[in-house]
């Protein structure tokens, strides 16, 4: 089987059964000769899918049939994104793929288009949302909606941000210090510089040369939002806490190595995900309870108990699309909406387990507002002895920054 099949099949099975690239890919990236070249074609279409069906609906006079459609993204990616490839070879490798894949009805078809596309691309639209969409390879609505809540200028800033190449290590101060570590990341030549936003973190190219200072757990890999909505909540020595949805653990650890008495119990509603928490806690070398929960159902157990109380609720996860491009594939207002129930229902529950006087902080990986300020404008609104004390969005910046929306509040009853 070519490379390029490989692809195919991930793509059909994207596509068609709706699961994710990254989960597809670990199952059948086996089947490749070159997984890097198969890992990069894949994703490469999945970041450009919006523009290439703009570009296949301006060339086409009906929407092709769906093999049609991936093969064509597929030749597209190969022309705009593989260097290595020239244009005649990309058109000509798609047309005997699609033979291979028995589609050998759509290879005149495929063939024509791609010579067309090599010659002239399609025009982008006038329009300043359409075409920022198409620009950046962004659905319509999303961007609608983001100009609405940022303005056109600000949207195009960040939604044009690539992601950034070095991945954002937390340095583990219980077991080494930052000198400690660059002295080994110097010792085998890793890259590596000091993140001058967050104490003890640092951005590392990932791979075999810092695996084992991952696995010694010297570093983790946490996300500089992640670790800047930790420093927001304020977790303080002798605190108890509670995570609502803390695999795979990466908030949790972080509190539990905030004091040597801080008690933290990590919640979550999947089994397997609690084997992750336990997992990063092991290696991080600290101790955190863990319970099988569903946030969304009222615990009288846990009422009144924390005095920080964390619902880094699941959601549309919009601010990490630069990273993982799948999760634009199928999220539209309605998916959305569903999931603004339970993060409601989370907050609320979560908001009955703070202390009089405690934090309770509220945090998602995207940027849309019903997920975010509308849900905390809605929940102030219903609970007065709750007071607002922070309240932030980050932007993707292409410097490690992700799209992340923060909400720390107070309860001011005793
Ligand atoms: C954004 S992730 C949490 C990331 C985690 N706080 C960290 O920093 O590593 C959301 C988590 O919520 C969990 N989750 C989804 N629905 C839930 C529910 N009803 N109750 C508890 N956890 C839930 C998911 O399994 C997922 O692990």
């Amino acid at each position: 089987m070519s490379d390029l099949k490989v692809c195919y099949n991930i793509l059909s099975q994207v596509y068609k059964q709706q699961t994710y690239g990254s989960i597809s890919l670990t199952g059948k990236l086996g089947e490749a000769k070159n997984r890097d070249f198969v890992t990069r074609l894949v994703y490469g279409v999945l970041q450009n899918n919006v523009k290439y069906d703009y570009y296949i609906a301006q060339m086409t006079a009906k929407k092709p049939q769906n093999s049609a459609v991936i093969l064509l993204k597929i030749g597209m990616y190969c022309i705009e994104g593989m260097d290595s490839m020239p244009d005649y070879a990309a058109v000509n490798n798609t047309v005997e793929l699609s033979k291979e894949v028995g589609k050998q009805g759509s290879s005149g078809f495929i063939n024509g288009v791609l010579k067309a596309f090599c010659r002239k691309k399609p025009a982008l639209p006038q329009d300043g949302a359409q075409r920022l969409s198409v620009e950046t390879s962004v659905p319509l609505w999303v961007v609608k909606q983001y100009i609405k809540q940022f303005g056109l200028q600000k949207t195009q800033e960040f939604l044009s941000c690539k992601p950034y190449e070095l991945e954002h290590a937390r340095i583990n101060t219980l077991k080494t210090d930052i000198k400690g570590v660059e002295a080994k990341l110097d010792s085998v030549g890793a890259e590596y510089v000091e993140d001058p936003q967050c104490a003890n973190c640092l951005f590392v190219r990932n791979g075999q040369k810092v695996r084992p200072l991952f696995d010694a757990g010297l570093i983790t890999f946490q996300s500089q939002t992640s670790v800047k909505c930790c420093e927001i909540a304020g977790v303080k020595d002798g605190d108890e806490v509670l995570d609502m949805c803390a695999a795979p653990g990466g908030k949790s650890v972080y509190f539990a190595g905030a004091g040597e008495n801080v008690k933290v119990l990590s919640c979550d509603v999947y089994h397997h995900r609690l084997e992750l928490i336990q997992q990063y806690a092991r290696r991080m070398g600290v101790k955190l309870n863990v319970r099988l929960m569903d946030a969304t159902v009222y615990n009288k157990s846990l009422a009144n108990a924390y005095d920080v109380v964390l619902c880094d609720v699941p959601c549309s996860g919009l601010g990490v699309a630069a990273k993982k491009p799948d999760v634009y594939l199928f999220k539209d207002k309605d998916q959305i909406f569903g999931i603004t129930e339970t993060q409601a229902k989370i907050l609320e529950n979560g908001s009955r387990y703070v202390r009089g006087g405690g934090t309770l902080v509220y945090s998602t990986c995207t940027l849309l507002k019903d997920e975010n300020e509308d849900m905390i404008k809605k929940f102030l609104k219903q609970n007065r002895h709750f007071r607002l004390e922070e309240e932030k969005y980050f932007l993707p910046d292409g410097k490690g920054s992700d799209g992340f929306f923060v909400a720390k509040m107070r309860r001011i009853d005793k």
